[in-house]
């Protein structure tokens, strides 16, 4: 049996060339045995006729919050209930802007607003809309809110450019949606946050302390997490990878930053993991102005930044707090104090500044400590550790609810 099978899906069409390509996206949902309903913005109808949609779905299009006939049928509240899932494919520059400001002013946006399921947007536009940073700007700040973004692809565009901005391909619409509706596995229903990355910690406007870490570790967990059914927030430093398509991204640089964002979202939360390499000590005041180089030695003061991870663990009642601890020696011994002075769950040990993985490597050696245990993951790609680190704090946490269990 398919996994979308029963499922009710929302689709929006938007007024975007790549309109004719839904629907593809709606024969393959319906070909899966979900039942589809079609929402057209009134722009959308100049694309693509609504008999296209309403022959494919066999049920009509709604596109006007203020028709009585369509209201009496299923009211837009009604929608926005009977729905698994909101996807909007293609989304314009335009319909993008209105989701950010919250806009209720046609039946589509409405129901982004009324509907409390996942919401997945497939973006579609010129490539210098796309590149504009207002566009960039509501995406950026729809992915914080947990919005899920499909795409856009790179490529020749309608209007003959060349670059980012076509709307990603039908069977990846298709595809992203089954994933999201079949998410099970060990995590399933659980909340993850975690932190990934380096921060920077300005010293002057073009200056800053930052450090190794690429990301790529919280990445890849963050993804094992979401795989393994959980809806999962990542608070990323700067970092230059691709981002994963989770329920929500926040990107932030200084160790401040992060505190603020993690702090805001660990309460809500199962799990933390906290992958990111945060800066221990930021300088007191950052120069205004770029520091000249007049003098033949500089100081610089710093200070301590908040400890996130002990913040976090710090909560009652607070989450399943997973740290790590990046070591240059007597990885186990640090790492054990780490794990009592902060009071963790749980720590991740990695040996760093050697030649076994660490810090921007694609591999990595692990030691994973808790209270009265411990396993090691020997040298392998991060994307496998992390599914097997996933699968560990899953079964710990089940432990720590449910002690007996063992
Ligand atoms: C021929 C033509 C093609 C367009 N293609 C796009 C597009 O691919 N993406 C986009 O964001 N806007 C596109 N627009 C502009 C939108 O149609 C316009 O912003 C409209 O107000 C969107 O309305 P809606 O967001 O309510 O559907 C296009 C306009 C025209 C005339």
């Amino acid at each position: 049996m398919s996994p979308l099978s029963g499922k009710n899906i929302l689709l929006g069409v938007t007024g975007g060339i790549a309109a004719y390509k839904s629907a593809e996206v709606v024969r393959l949902l319906s070909a899966a045995n979900a039942s589809v309903r079609v929402v057209m913005t009134r722009s959308a109808k100049s694309f693509v006729g609504p008999l296209t949609f309403q022959a494919l779905t066999g049920y009509p299009v709604y596109s006007d919050l203020l028709d009585v006939d369509e209201e009496a049928a299923m009211g837009h509240i009604q929608l926005a209930r009977w729905a698994d899932c909101l996807a909007v494919a293609p989304a314009t520059a335009d319909f993008i802007a209105k989701m950010r400001a919250g806009l209720a002013d046609d039946l589509l946006s409405t129901l982004c607003l009324a509907a409390e399921v996942p919401i997945l947007i497939a973006p579609a536009m010129n490539r210098a809309m796309w590149s504009n940073p207002a566009t960039l700007e509501n995406i950026r700040v729809l992915a914080e809110r947990g919005i899920h973004q499909l795409g856009p692809a790179t490529g020749l565009q309608a209007c003959g450019e060349n670059g980012y901005g076509r709307m990603i391909e039908a069977d990846a619409i298709y595809q992203a949606i089954q994933s999201l509706l079949s998410r099970k596995g060990s995590l399933q229903g659980l909340s993850v946050l975690v932190s990934a990355g380096p921060t920077r910690e300005p010293i002057d406007p073009v200056r800053y302390i930052s450090n190794r870490s690429s990301g790529k570790m919280g990445y890849e967990l963050a993804r094992a997490a979401s795989e393994a059914g959980a809806r999962v927030s990542l608070v990323s430093g700067p970092v230059s990878l691709p981002k994963p398509n989770l329920d929500a991204i926040v990107e932030v640089q200084t160790a401040a930053e992060m505190y603020s964002a993690v702090m805001e979202r660990a309460r809500t939360s199962d799990i933390y993991i906290g992958a990111a390499a945060v800066a221990d000590y930021a300088p007191i005041d950052a120069d205004i102005q770029k520091i000249k180089k007049n003098d033949p030695s500089l100081m610089l003061s710093l200070e301590r930044t908040p400890d996130i991870l002990a913040s976090v663990a710090a909560m009652n009642p607070g989450p399943f707090t997973v740290g790590f601890a990046a070591e240059t020696e007597s990885l186990e011994n640090n790492a054990k104090k780490k794990l009592e002075s902060k009071n963790l769950d749980m720590i991740v040990a990695n040996q760093v500044g050697g030649r076994e993985g660490g810090f921007e490597s694609d591999q990595n050696a692990l030691t994973v400590l808790w209270k009265d245990g411990q396993v090691r993951f020997e040298l392998a790609p991060k994307k496998q550790l992390a599914h097997k680190l996933v699968e560990l704090i899953a079964e710990r946490l089940q432990y720590s609810r449910n002690p007996r269990n063992e």
